[in-house]
């Protein structure tokens, strides 16, 4: 079930490196929405505190709240790991275990959750290929490497590896930035049909891919020379691209920096 996420003043660290301050967004289920910024402003550390890949990093850390409806990700108790298989996660580069086969790529989070039932995997890499737009070209090449597979043909099944354990939440740091422009259009095509099953978020530097997949955008920049990176502004993408709110956000989109 798709699920809504809220952060509060998010401030973010790297040791004594203030990345990130006082992000206060609210995400809504069943939505796209999309990061866009200049490089270095802190889209893809926000997209990581989102499901607590953030802390993985020595010494990182992040105050204030993040939401998942009404429970605290980071409150007492609460699991890392099981964080991340709620909230999913797509890279930049596709990473399949590229020795492993298509099949075991898809099911490895189930494995490694202790699911044994052959019958069952097998039921859960075909619904989940089905769902990433990938069954129709990999269904009698099961057996063989993910490795095999071209890049974009890679990022899908890195989907379906991320919504094969079942997620409520997607998010996907430049997903496209490695692939040619028909897989481009392939994983697009793909983020709109699974915004009616997941809340999504994607981090692009490509205005044309914001404009076309997501519903809303959040506009992130630097608050000044070596400053942290702050949320501008987020509204509606129709908006935000047309009669954005701040100066800023226009410069950035008409391409005048960034
Ligand atoms: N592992 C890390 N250790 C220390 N500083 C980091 C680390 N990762 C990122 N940073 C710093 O945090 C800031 C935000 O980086 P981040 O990668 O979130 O930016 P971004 O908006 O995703 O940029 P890009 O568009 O280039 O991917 C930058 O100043 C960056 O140098
Ligand atoms: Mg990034």
């Amino acid at each position: 079930m798709a699920k809504s996420l809220t952060t509060t003043d998010l401030n973010i660290y790297y040791g004594d490196f203030h990345a990130v301050k006082d992000v206060s967004l609210r995400i809504a289920p069943k939505s796209v929405t999309a990061f866009i910024g200049p490089s270095g402003c802190g889209k893809s550390t926000v997209l990581r505190t989102l499901n607590r890949m953030h802390e993985v990093t020595p010494g990182a850390y992040a105050t204030g709240s993040v939401m998942l409806d009404d429970i605290d990700l980071y409150g007492a108790g609460v699991d890392p790991v099981g964080v991340r298989t709620t909230v999913g996660m797509v890279f930049q580069r596709p990473n399949p275990f590229p020795t492993m086969s298509i099949r075991d790529n898809v099911v490895a989070g189930l494995k490694l959750a202790g699911v044994r039932d052959k019958a069952r995997l097998d039921e859960v890499a075909e619904t989940s290929l089905r769902g990433a737009n990938l069954w129709n070209e990999v269904k009698d090449r099961l057996d063989k490497p993910g490795g095999g597979l071209s890049g974009g043909q890679q990022q899908r099944l890195c989907i379906a590896r991320a919504i094969a354990v079942s997620p409520q939440v997607l998010l996907m740091d430049e997903p496209c930035s490695a692939l040619d422009p028909i897989s481009t259009l392939a994983i697009e095509d793909l983020v709109a049909e699974l915004k009616s099953t997941y809340t999504i978020v994607i981090v692009t530097h490509n205005m044309q891919q914001a404009a076309r997949v997501s519903d809303r955008t959040a506009f992130f920049n630097l608050s000044g020379a070596g400053r942290p990176g702050e949320l501008v502004e987020i509204g509606d993408t129709a908006d935000v691209f047309s009669n954005p709110e701040c100066s800023q956000t226009e410069d950035y989109i008409s391409g005048r920096f960034g």
